[in-house]
């Protein structure tokens, strides 16, 4: 390994002092991040080369500090880079990211009895005033899901509400679905049964990572929802029986569904890690599991974590208790918030509890909040 070059000297590596702070940069790193007109399109920002258009084994054959930029010259082919030092600064190599703010670190846990308060705005405020709007979609990343108030109690306004931060997901059940009592269900939500925490359709890769409930009708009495926090709980279950939470990491589990029209699967684990081993997503749906296939001295190790992880989530401290009044739409994420209702009664000769529901993607969420944070300025 050469040495590597302090500013002004040569070598395959920039080192500069910066804020008390000394940065390394190789000279591989700084090219590819090349800032110039040659290296990255002026108005888009998105980079010219590949990676093989880089000449191999670079150097840095001269480096000028002037404090504000340090310019650097490579061999072999003589460009020159400028970096500010600011931006050389708030890149440092000093660490991994696993960042794309979807893991638990960039996440508030939640337990019921933690929530200072549950997140909501109410419609009309939300589309007329953009830091509320900004705030509400900002919940939906921090604590996992919104509550909108006032969305007109109206059949299609749940779609309305996904395109005002992002796209419907359409999927085999078609832009939106319907959840009221049905006389043949095809699904459990089609009845007046209670539905334990779940995520939706674990059968679909990629799944949808936002999923929206609008009330149009309450039921008389019952039907009440339930929110779990996912990620506190895989945390928690971390804490207290690690083995369990490694088997429940590694263990891809099938998961399908079946009608007239779809024939869906997806084998993946209950917890889902960042390469970095964080917490970047949970699947937990026993109704749409298909038998394991696994070495037959896997199985039982796999069962035993399975209902510990679900006694956890069970757990009735963890559980957000909600009753949606008409004209209520919860937004959340369905990668880490897990969902449930209570039973509820159905009354002969009245029109019953009617929910409509549509997915959607937290990408588009996360680059709605972002653009409305521009637009607002620091
Ligand atoms: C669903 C569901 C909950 C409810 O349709 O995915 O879980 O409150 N419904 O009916
Ligand atoms: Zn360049
Ligand atoms: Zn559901």
């Amino acid at each position: 390994m050469p040495e590597p070059a302090e500013a002004g000297g040569a070598g395959a590596d920039l080192e500069l002092a910066c804020g008390g702070r000394r940065l390394r940069f190789p000279a591989i790193w700084l090219r590819d991040n090349c800032p110039c007109a040659e290296c990255v399109a002026p108005g888009t920002r998105q980079r010219l080369n590949d990676i093989t258009d880089i000449p191999n084994g670079l150097d840095i054959t001269l480096t000028e500090d002037t404090g504000d930029s340090v310019a650097v010259t490579f061999a072999p082919d003589q460009h020159r880079s400028v970096f500010s030092r600011s931006w050389l600064a708030g890149h440092a190599l000093d660490g991994y990211a696993d960042g794309d703010g979807r893991t638990e670190d960039d996440k508030e846990l939640w337990l019921p009895a933690g929530l200072a308060e549950v997140p909501e705005t109410n419609w009309p405020r939300y589309l007329d005033e953009p830091a509320d709007r900004a705030r509400a979609l900002a919940a939906v990343l921090r604590l996992g899901f919104v509550l909108l108030r006032g969305v007109p109690a109206e059949p299609g306004a749940v779609l309305e509400v996904a395109a005002s931060f992002g796209f419907v997901r359409e999927t085999s059940y078609g832009r939106l679905f319907d959840v009221r009592v049905e006389h043949a269900p095809g699904n459990l939500a089609f009845t007046s049964r209670a539905i334990r925490p779940h995520t939706d359709n674990p059968y679909r890769d990629p799944v949808p990572t936002v999923q929206l409930l609008h009330c149009l009708r309450a039921a008389g009495e019952g039907g009440d929802t339930g929110l779990v926090d996912g990620f506190a709980a895989a945390a928690a279950f971390r804490g207290m029986d690690a083995g369990s939470f490694g088997i429940l990491a590694k263990t891809p589990v099938p998961f399908g569904y079946a009608d007239k029209a779809a024939e869906l699967r997806a084998c993946l684990p209950l917890i889902q890690l960042s390469p970095r081993g964080r917490v970047r997503g949970v699947r937990f749906n026993n109704r749409s599991a298909r038998p394991l296939r696994l070495p037959v001295a896997e199985v039982g190790p796999f069962y035993a974590a399975y209902r510990r992880w679900a006694e956890l989530l069970a757990q009735p401290g963890r559980q957000l208790k909600l009753r949606l009044a008409p004209g209520d739409c919860l937004v959340f994420d369905n990668t880490r918030i897990l969902h449930a209702r209570t039973a509820f009664s159905v009354t002969a000769g009245s029109p019953g509890r009617h929910l409509q529901g549509c997915y959607a993607d937290l990408d588009g969420l996360a680059s709605t909040l972002a653009v409305l944070e521009r637009a607002e300025g620091p």
